[in-house]
């Protein structure tokens, strides 16, 4: 860390002013102090809650415990190493199932990998065809905009829902108009098809309305929430709400098991999904000879292969490490740091009055969660180079993000562009990202990303606000020697 930022920290008497909730958090600090004491021994600023959580001292203690005085073996089987497996990643489906308070009865846990192997499961095996639609939001990870693909390939009808600068919501009314009116012919015919959405965008932190849910049951479609983002800082509870389909990474509540998500489904829908394939773990049974098989009747039918079967356990310690922590703790927390951040922000000036920042998304703490996107601003108010911010804020030993965050739609309604911009740009954009925003002509090719977390403080904050004031204000910037950027 550098000396520069080090030591300018403190809790402004103002932010706890501004943010009295702030005090009813301190729990928080004395875990922060215990259970994620590794950031401030390795002097570490972790403001990337939204790439990943963090894992608390006692996830990797239960982990080494459990995995020291158990014998663990494949769960295919009903010798004594497989039923431990068995048994223990039964458990975590019903923990899974009790924190979102969802009947066994009527939703499903099916592990996989992560949020996005959640949505290729959906999307592969989505019944579309030229009659459905599939109807989604523009502000949306590329995981789920990945789901078009399927939808394309069986000649249903995409259509995005657009997100409405600067706040980067999506409208009510849109919402409707793309879903359309439910005819009564189309009542006869079933199901509609797909409509997608994330609880809380990756990008500007804004969480859209989980009244849509209903709505869109009320007009003929299938609900898949994509609750990666959202569940970190959010409870969720399924007896409420009832999409279809929900789409999660655990590591992103806490941080560690890395390579387990889930996919939670209603079972009714679950019938109604086409599996492309078979595999090993979803077959009842299957014939070479006959060339036939048949599919599991439960959820395995969607599990391929042997499941992390040492890693799901650590799934339902993780959640009652998160329960006892109590999830409104943590939002509560979120909230009074991003209301911070988004206040100073908007505040900082150079010494000519122009603006040192430029935020994206919504300006004040209403319906938003604790991920904000923004662009830093030189005095000539030209955007700075996310890849310098990215190169010396690393330096400096800050964990913030910079890029798109594989949200192409929400940076596309951010940076301003339009489909008449974009018009061939594909075609003629040399194939290359660069290419592609020097076609667009656009200021950067990207923003800056910073997320809040069960284990953030004010001090974080401050130092990072410390570093933005005496690395940015007054010195006017350039692109020499930043290396092409690759990858969206
Ligand atoms: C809203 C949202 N959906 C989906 C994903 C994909 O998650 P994963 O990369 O763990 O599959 C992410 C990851 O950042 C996300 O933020």
């Amino acid at each position: 860390m550098s000396t520069l930022v080090a030591g300018v920290v403190g809790e402004p008497a103002a932010f706890l002013h501004r943010y009295p909730d702030y005090e009813t958090t301190r729990s928080l600090d004395g875990l922060r102090a215990t259970e994620y004491g590794y950031l401030d021994e390795l002097d570490q600023v972790y403001l990337d809650y939204t790439g990943s959580g963090l894992a608390a001292a006692s996830q990797y203690q239960a982990h080494h415990a459990r995995l020291a005085t158990g014998c663990f073996g494949n769960p295919h089987s009903v010798n004594p190493s497989s039923r431990a497996s068995t048994e223990l990643v039964d458990r975590a489906r019903r923990a899974i199932l009790a924190y979102f308070n969802a009947s066994p009865n009527d939703y499903a846990v099916i592990f996989t990998a992560n949020a996005s192997g959640a949505c290729r499961l959906v999307g592969e095996a989505y019944p579309f065809d030229r009659r459905t639609r599939f109807v989604l939001t523009a502000d949306n990870h590329n995981s789920v905009n990945g789901i078009r693909e399927f939808a394309r390939a069986r000649k249903a009808t995409t259509t995005y829902v657009p997100s409405t600068a600067p706040d980067l919501r999506v409208l009510d009314a849109e919402v409707r108009t793309a879903l359309g009116r439910r005819s009564i012919s189309a009542r006869r015919q079933g199901r509609r098809g797909l409509f997608a959405y994330p609880a809380q965008s990756n990008f500007s932190g804004v969480q859209h309305s989980l009244d849509w849910v209903e709505l869109a049951h009320r007009q003929g479609y299938d609900v898949l929430l994509d609750a990666a983002a959202y569940l970190p800082t959010n409870p969720l509870d399924l007896s409420v709400v009832t999409p279809e389909f929900v789409t999660v990474s655990w590591y992103k509540l806490f941080g560690y098991p890395t390579g387990v998500g889930c996919l939670v489904a209603r079972r009714e829908a679950l019938a109604r999904l086409r599996r492309p394939w078979f595999s090993g773990g979803t077959i009842q049974t299957a014939s070479v000879l006959g060339d036939w098989h048949s599919v599991t009747q439960d959820e395995s039918a969607f599990e391929d292969g042997t499941l992390n079967f040492l890693a799901v356990p650590d799934v339902e310690f993780g959640l009652s490490w998160l329960t006892s922590i109590g999830i409104e703790v943590i939002q509560r927390r979120v909230r009074c740091l991003t209301g911070w951040l988004l206040d100073r922000l908007a505040g900082l000036t150079h010494d000519n009055g122009a603006p040192m920042a430029r935020i994206y998304g919504p300006r004040d703490t209403m319906h938003r969660g604790g991920t904000v996107a923004f662009n830093l601003l030189d005095p000539t108010r030209a955007v700075i180079d996310e890849r310098l911010v990215a190169t010396e804020s690393a330096t400096a030993g800050f964990s913030l993000r910079t890029g798109c965050f594989c949200n192409p739609g929400a940076s596309e309604a951010a940076l301003g562009i339009t489909r008449a911009s974009l018009r061939g740009a594909h075609h003629k954009g040399a194939g290359t990202l660069e290419g592609y925003l020097t076609l667009l002509r656009l200021p950067s090719g990207g923003a800056i990303r910073v997320s809040f977390g069960v284990a953030s403080t004010i001090d974080d904050l401050q130092r990072l606000l410390s570093f933005v004031e005496h690395t940015y204000r007054n010195r006017p910037t350039t692109t020499c020697g930043l290396l092409p950027r690759t990858q969206c």
